[in-house]
C-alpha cells in the first residue's frame, strides 16, 4: 500500500478483498440459534455493506510491528488448514501493510510480547467507516488476556486460527463467533502451544467508536469513552 496519502479503497483491492471475506462471515455464518447473534451479524453486515457501497476512503498508515506479530506467519499456517482458510488467504495479501498496536498508554509486562491488534476499518481508518470497527488480534501461545468490558460498544470476536476460551468456559475453534455485548465483562486464553488469530467487529454509536480508549484498572481493562476536555 501506498504510504503517501488517502486514496480509496477500490484502488487497493487486496483490501477490498479482505473486507468482503468479514462480509461474507458475518452475512453466512452460522447464528447457532441465537437471536442476539444473528442480529449482531446483521447489524455488521448492513454497516459494511453500507460502507463499501459508499467507496471508501484508505487512509495509508505506516506498518508497525510488535513482538507478538512473530507468530503470525504461525498463526497464518495454521488457520490455511481450517475453516477459515479463504479468509487467511487474503488476509496473508495485507500483512505488509498492517500497523499492529497495543492500544493502551501502560501495557502490563505480561502481554508485551503476546498481544496486538491491528484496525482495519473504522473511524480512525486506515478504511474510513464512521459507525463499525473491524480489525484483528493476535494472541501468541500461553496468553492470558484479561477481563475487559466495552462500554456502549457491542463486540464479536470470530475465530481464524488456533483455538481460545472465553471465561474459561467453552473452546472455539476457527469459524466460531463469540458475541460479548455492551459491558458483558470477558477475558481471554490461548492454548500452549498454538498461537491465535482473531477478526473482530464493533458496533455502537458512532460518538462511541470515535471516543474509545482502552485502559488496564487494577488488572482490569476498561474500554469506554475518552473523557471530555475540560472547560477552558
Ligand atoms: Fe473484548
Amino acid at each position: 500500500m501506498a504510504k503517501a496519502s488517502a486514496s480509496f479503497l477500490l484502488d487497493h483491492p487486496s483490501w477490498h478483498y479482505v473486507l468482503q471475506e468479514f462480509y461474507l462471515a458475518y452475512r453466512f455464518g452460522p447464528a447457532g440459534g441465537s437471536a442476539d447473534i444473528r442480529r449482531h451479524q446483521r447489524e455488521v453486515q448492513t454497516r459494511l455493506s453500507r460502507c463499501l457501497n459508499g467507496e471508501p476512503r484508505l487512509v495509508a498508515q505506516t506498518a508497525e510491528t510488535k513482538p507478538v506479530v512473530n507468530h503470525l506467519g504461525r498463526a497464518l499456517d495454521n488457520g490455511q488448514n481450517d475453516r477459515m482458510a479463504s479468509f487467511i488467504r487474503a488476509l496473508a495479501k495485507i500483512t505488509d501493510d498492517l500497523s499492529w498496536q497495543y492500544g493502551y498508554d501502560r501495557m502490563p509486562r505480561s502481554l508485551e510480547k503476546k498481544y496486538a491488534y491491528s484496525e482495519l476499518l473504522g473511524p480512525r481508518g486506515p478504511v474510513q467507516c464512521d459507525d463499525l470497527i473491524l480489525g484483528l488480534v493476535l494472541f501468541s501461545p500461553k496468553c492470558t488476556y484479561p477481563a475487559h468490558s466495552h462500554e456502549d460498544i457491542t463486540e464479536s470476536y470470530l475465530c481464524l486460527s488456533g483455538y481460545v476460551s472465553e471465561n474459561q468456559a467453552g473452546v472455539y475453534p476457527p469459524g466460531s463467533l463469540i458475541l460479548n455485548q455492551a459491558g458483558r465483562e470477558h477475558a481471554i486464553t490461548t492454548s500452549d502451544r498454538e498461537p491465535v488469530l482473531l477478526a473482530y467487529a464493533w458496533t455502537g454509536p458512532p460518538e462511541a467508536l470515535q471516543g474509545f480508549k482502552m485502559a488496564f484498572s487494577q488488572g482490569k481493562v476498561t474500554t469506554g469513552r475518552r473523557p471530555a476536555k475540560p472547560a477552558e
